[in-house]
């Protein structure tokens, strides 16, 4: 076993609310190890350009509560190539780097993957998204902040949509996933509810929204994930206002608001877990895994499992939102 002595940490990719605490954790948890631990700035882009800075215990004193990423974040495109991680890996070893820690999404951990195949170097991965589209944990640094967001946006709409008996189609995030949309969905008791795992046909809705009318149910909400099958909100809209012009329609896109923010308590801890995790796994040897938690318990997945793997939805939930709206 090789022992580690300077590690360093980054975020990579979207930001997530909770990247802060992670950050902390890490630090916090080096140090008290007699670690030297490094900050690199701006993900893999930071590590190419050798924005590498040692962090000491204050320097990440009152960020738990704080959303974004005091390291920043970026993506960059020479890591996709060999030479840029060549390029890379040179300018950590100028620190004398023997880990790093790694928070962010599935392309951050490709990269780290990669990165510890070429150059032998341990790195451990902290799920970081909002987007929870990461096999081998249960939830992702963010996740819980995103989602509370948006439930805290789509109630407000609600109050004005029943004012009003109108129909909104509300997008939230999720290029790839949607486990924004069905958590938001599920909680604010929405009557529909598009991913990109869930095929529904919008003509099924339409036929849907057309039975409610006859009923005089006017007021409905329909989330949308950004990358659902059928296409965003306004893609949604369209067909419905064509066929529905008599329904009084809305479009609300919640955007860049659902990845800012101070973390929730679920992600503050979550975060402190694994950050604290990350550091154990390359204390003890461990490399190359992503710290999940999975039934409240702390779990090592292979970064390339976590990779190939996509979570999956299962098909009970989407029965769960058309019981509960009926
Ligand atoms: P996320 O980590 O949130 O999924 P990205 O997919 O944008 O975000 O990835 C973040 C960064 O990780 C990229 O800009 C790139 O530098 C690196 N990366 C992603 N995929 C790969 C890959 N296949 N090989 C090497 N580096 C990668
Ligand atoms: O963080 C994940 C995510 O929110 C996706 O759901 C979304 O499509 C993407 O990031 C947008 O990221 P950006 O605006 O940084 O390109």
């Amino acid at each position: 076993m090789k022992k580690v002595n300077n590690i360093a940490v980054l975020t990579s990719g979207g930001d997530a609310p909770g990247m802060n605490a992670a950050v902390r954790a890490v630090v916090r948890t080096g140090i008290y190890n007699q670690l030297n631990v490094f900050g690199v700035m701006y993900g893999y882009r930071g590590m190419l350009k050798n924005e590498i800075f040692p962090l000491e215990s204050k320097s990440v004193a009152n960020i738990i509560q704080r959303g974004g990423t005091i390291l920043k974040t970026a993506r960059c495109k020479e890591f996709y190539e060999a030479e840029g991680r060549k390029k890379a890996y040179e300018n950590l070893k100028k620190h004398n780097i023997d880990g790093i820690v790694v928070i962010g999404g599935d392309g951050s951990f490709n990269g780290a993957y990669k990165l510890s195949q070429e150059f032998d170097i341990p790195c451990i991965g902290l799920p970081g998204t909002i987007d929870k589209d990461i096999a081998g944990s249960d939830f992702t640094i963010g996740f819980d902040t995103a989602v509370n967001t948006a439930v805290d946006a789509i109630d407000k709409i609600r109050d004005t949509a029943d004012a009003h008996d109108r129909l909104f189609i509300i997008e939230v995030m999720g290029r790839d996933a949607g486990y924004i949309a069905l958590h938001s969905g599920i909680s604010t008791g929405a009557e529909h509810i598009m991913t990109p795992e869930h095929i529904i046909d919008v003509q099924d809705i339409i036929l849907e929204l057309q039975a409610n009318e006859r009923r005089k149910k006017l007021v409905n909400i329909i989330v949308v994930a950004e990358g659902s099958a059928a296409g965003g909100a306004e893609a949604v809209a369209r067909q419905i206002k064509e066929q529905c012009p008599q329904l009084d329609t809305r479009v609300t896109i919640l955007g860049h608001i659902q990845r800012g923010g101070s973390p929730t308590c679920q992600d503050r801890i979550l975060a402190s877990r694994m950050g604290y995790a990350a550091v154990e796994a390359l204390l003890n040897g461990t490399s190359n895994v992503m710290v999940g938690i999975v039934n409240n318990k702390i779990q090592y997945t292979p970064l390339e499992q976590a990779i190939k793997a996509k979570e999956h939805i299962d098909p009970e939930w989407f029965k769960i939102v058309k019981i509960l709206a009926s």
